[in-house]
C-alpha cells in the first residue's frame, strides 16, 4: 500500500481528531518528511486536513471525498481491496460488469463521484453530477435461478431503505418497482443487470447499480425532472471552504455508501427466505392506490404517457409482482420491467 493510502486510513480512522506526526511515522515506520508529503498531495485532492501547531493532523470531521479508506471502516466484514472509488466513470454498471467478466468476486463495489453516462431503467439515463451524489454498483454472486432475479431489485430497495433510515434516521417510501421517494420525490433508482448461465438457467453474476441523491440542490437537476427528482439533503454548500459545511455527527457520503453495501450483503445471502417483503410492503407508496400503467415504447424505453391504464393496486406477490386489478375487474400480476406506474392524485 502506498504512503499516501496508509495515511489517509489513518486519518479517516481518527477522522475530527488530531493524530501526531510523530505516532503517524512510527505506526507507518516512515519519515515525517514523507507523512508531510502524503498530506499535501491528500489536500490537493480536496482533503481537508488541518496541521494543529505542535499537536499533528486532523482530517476535518466533515470531509466528504469518497475513497475505500472513508467507506471500510464502517463496512461489516473484510472487503479490503474489493471496493473501488473513481473521481469519474461513464457508468459503474458498466465498469462493474466488464470487473465481473474478468473475474471480480462477490461483493466487489464500484463507486464514483460522477457519471457521465449513467444509466437509468429501461433505456434512459440517470443524471449523475459531480458533489452530492452517490453512484455505485455490487457485484453479487446469489445461488439463484435466473428467473428468481426480480427477488434482489425487490430485496435491494429495502436495503437501500434501511441504509438510509439508519445512517440519516430518514424513512423513505418505494415506488414499484424500486424507486426510492422521500416526501414524494424520487431520491434514489436502481438498476440491476443479470447475467445468466444459458444452460443452467441459473445467475452467473447480478450487477446491483444504485443512485442516490445525497445532497443535490433542485437548480442542480435538469428542468424537465425538477418536479419528480429530490435529494435526501438539499442545502448547498459553500465550495469556498473544504471545511465547516456541515454539522458535528452529521452523516457523510461513504458512510452511507458502506451501510448500504452492509444492508446488500446481508439481504441478499438468503433472498429465497423472502424476509424483506413485508417490509418492502410497508414502506410501499402504491398498495391499495389507482395507479396508471403506463406501457413503454420497447424500440427507445421511452414511456407512451398517453396510453395508461388504470387499474387498482390489491397486493405484491411473494417475488415482488405487483398483483393489479383491472377496470373490467379482472385481476394480473405485473412483473418488473415490463412498466411503470404512475400514482393518480386524488
Ligand atoms: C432508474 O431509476 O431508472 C435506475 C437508475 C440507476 C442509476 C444507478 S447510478 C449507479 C449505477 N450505474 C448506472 O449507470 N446506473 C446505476
Amino acid at each position: 500500500m502506498s504512503t499516501r493510502v496508509n495515511v489517509l486510513k489513518a486519518l479517516e480512522e481518527n477522522k475530527g481528531n488530531v493524530i501526531s506526526g510523530e505516532e503517524l511515522a512510527n505506526r507507518l515506520d516512515i519519515s515525517r518528511a514523507a507523512i508531510w508529503k502524503a498530506i499535501q498531495e491528500l489536500r490537493k485532492e480536496g482533503y481537508c486536513i488541518d496541521a494543529v501547531t505542535n499537536k499533528g493532523y486532523r482530517l476535518a470531521h466533515d470531509s466528504d471525498v469518497l475513497s475505500p479508506e472513508g467507506i471500510l471502516p464502517y463496512v461489516k466484514g473484510d472487503l479490503e481491496g474489493r471496493v473501488h472509488v473513481f473521481r469519474s466513470l461513464e457508468s459503474t454498471n458498466l465498469t462493474a460488469r466488464k470487473m465481473a467478466l474478468e473475474g471480480a468476486v462477490n461483493g466487489t463495489v464500484v463507486v464514483t463521484e460522477e457519471q457521465t453516462r449513467g444509466k437509468g431503467r429501461m433505456g434512459r439515463g440517470f443524471h449523475s453530477p459531480p458533489g452530492g451524489g452517490i453512484y455505485m454498483s455490487i457485484i453479487l454472486k446469489p445461488q439463484l435461478e435466473a428467473a428468481k432475479s426480480v427477488l434482489i431489485t425487490t430485496a435491494a430497495s429495502v436495503a437501500v431503505c434501511k441504509a438510509i433510515e439508519n445512517v440519516t434516521g430518514i424513512r423513505c417510501q418505494i415506488k414499484w418497482v424500486n424507486d426510492i421517494y422521500k416526501d414524494e420525490k424520487k431520491i434514489c433508482g436502481i438498476l440491476t443487470e443479470a447475467v445468466s448461465d444459458f444452460e443452467s438457467g441459473r445467475i452467473e453474476h447480478i450487477v446491483l447499480g444504485i443512485g442516490i441523491n445525497y445532497r443535490i440542490p433542485p437548480s442542480a437537476f435538469p428542468k424537465e425532472i425538477r418536479r419528480i427528482a429530490g435529494s435526501l439533503f438539499e442545502d448547498e454548500i459553500d465550495k469556498s471552504t473544504c471545511a465547516g459545511n456541515f454539522a458535528e455527527g452529521e452523516p457523510q457520503r461513504n458512510r452511507l455508501i458502506a451501510e448500504v453495501i452492509n444492508q446488500v450483503m446481508e439481504v441478499h445471502t438468503d433472498l429465497e427466505a423472502r424476509t424483506f417483503i413485508e417490509e418492502y410492503k410497508e414502506r410501499s407508496i402504491v398498495l391499495g392506490k389507482e395507479i396508471l400503467i403506463i406501457p413503454t415504447i420497447a424500440s427507445g424505453g421511452e414511456r407512451d404517457l398517453s396510453r395508461g391504464i388504470p387499474a387498482t393496486v390489491l397486493d405484491l406477490d411473494g417475488d415482488g409482482g405487483l398483483i393489479v386489478r383491472y377496470q373490467d375487474g379482472s385481476v394480473k400480476t405485473l412483473n418488473s420491467g415490463e412498466i411503470s406506474i404512475r400514482t393518480i392524485k386524488s
